[in-house]
């Protein structure tokens, strides 16, 4: 018999990188897309609001799109228009024809949502801001969600945005401390994942563009800025696809090739380390030296699940069957 398919909820700041996401799960068999909420970060909130409905059409789904917080907890909105377009999509002038208006907002459906379907998959694609409204909301919320997959942090490497801090996290730390201190099982999808081998090569460019599919076309155009950024940014030539890749392990969890679980605190009060992902590899905040830096994190959290490496060719398998 074949099994239910697993309810998700998609949380998103809805640029380049993200609408290949929400197409891999909109086109996944294993998933039912209950809801997308948008938070403000790559672009500005009506922005995502408006590339993720545009995403959505494209898929020729029905999934609901409620527009969540315009800005951060407690600080402006730093948006990264240099590296997706000012649009977030490579400045293509993608509109969705219905632009459909919920009612309620992002906060609500989160906690509305997850009550309805416990046992709700969340996979985070931006900012933390709206899942620690919905925690405030719904102090319940880690009893309802069985699994929340984040892309974002530097798990023991660099950032992309500062040299200890990747932009999800970066951009509103007070609302990633506040997650990582929940009993939310969180999984890690670092930066560092959607480096290197895993970045799309002309090769495998060249294999989505023969697709010749409406998806596979789009997917490509609307990153055609995010590549040349990051060519910029990182030297590394191709298209590097880190939500993609959280995605990835959210429907495919077998393509994780090493996991490990560790406390883990996000930095918050220092500028210099702000949005920092500071995970305990080696389990120092067990010994009583280090008990007080870390009594807060191991009082209040549980361990977060790590993905330290992953199937590579599994990955680009994955995304090329969702746009064929
Ligand atoms: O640091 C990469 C992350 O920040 C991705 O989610 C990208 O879309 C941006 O939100
Ligand atoms: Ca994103």
């Amino acid at each position: 018999m074949t099994p239910a398919p697993r309810k998700l909820l998609i949380d998103t700041d809805t640029a380049s990188d993200d609408a290949v996401a929400l197409i891999m799960a909109l086109r996944s068999p294993a998933v039912s897309v209950e809801a997308i909420t948008i938070v403000a970060g790559n672009v500005p909130l009506r922005q995502g609001v408006s590339n993720a409905l545009y995403t959505v059409e494209l898929c020729h789904a029905k999934v609901p799109v409620y527009a969540g917080a315009e800005v951060p907890l407690h600080r402006p909105l730093e948006v990264a228009d240099w590296f997706h377009g000012k649009d977030g999509l490579g400045d293509h002038g993608y509109r969705p024809a219905h632009p459909v208006e919920q009612k309620i907002d992002a906060i609500e459906a989160i906690v509305a949502t997850a009550r309805a379907n416990p046992g709700l998959e969340i996979v985070t694609l931006g900012p933390l801001t709206n899942l620690a409204l919905a925690l405030e909301r719904e102090p319940s919320l880690p009893e309802l969600v069985s699994r929340c997959v984040v892309m974002g942090g530097a798990p023991c490497c660099e950032g992309n945005v500062t040299p200890a801090a990747e932009f999800n996290l970066w951009v509103d730390p007070e609302a990633a401390r506040r997650v990582f201190l929940s009993k939310l099982k969180l999984e890690l999808v670092g930066w560092q994942l959607s480096r290197f081998d895993a970045v799309l090569s002309e090769n495998d460019i060249a294999e989505i563009a023969a697709l010749n599919t409406a998806l596979g076309n789009f997917s490509l155009e609307c990153n055609s800025t995010a590549k040349a950024a990051y060519f910029t940014q990182t030297g590394e030539h191709g298209i590097s696809l880190p939500d993609p890749i959280a995605m990835a392990l959210l429907l495919q969890p077998e393509l994780s090739l090493e996991a490990t679980d560790h406390y883990t605190q996000i930095e918050a009060r220092s500028e210099l380390t702000r949005g920092m992902s500071l995970v305990d590899r080696l389990n120092v905040s067990g010994d009583e030296r280090n008990a007080a830096m870390w009594a807060e994190t191991r009082e209040n959290a549980v361990p977060t699940k790590i993905h330290w490496a992953m199937d590579v060719p599994g990955w680009k398998q994955l995304l090329i069957e969702s746009l064929r």
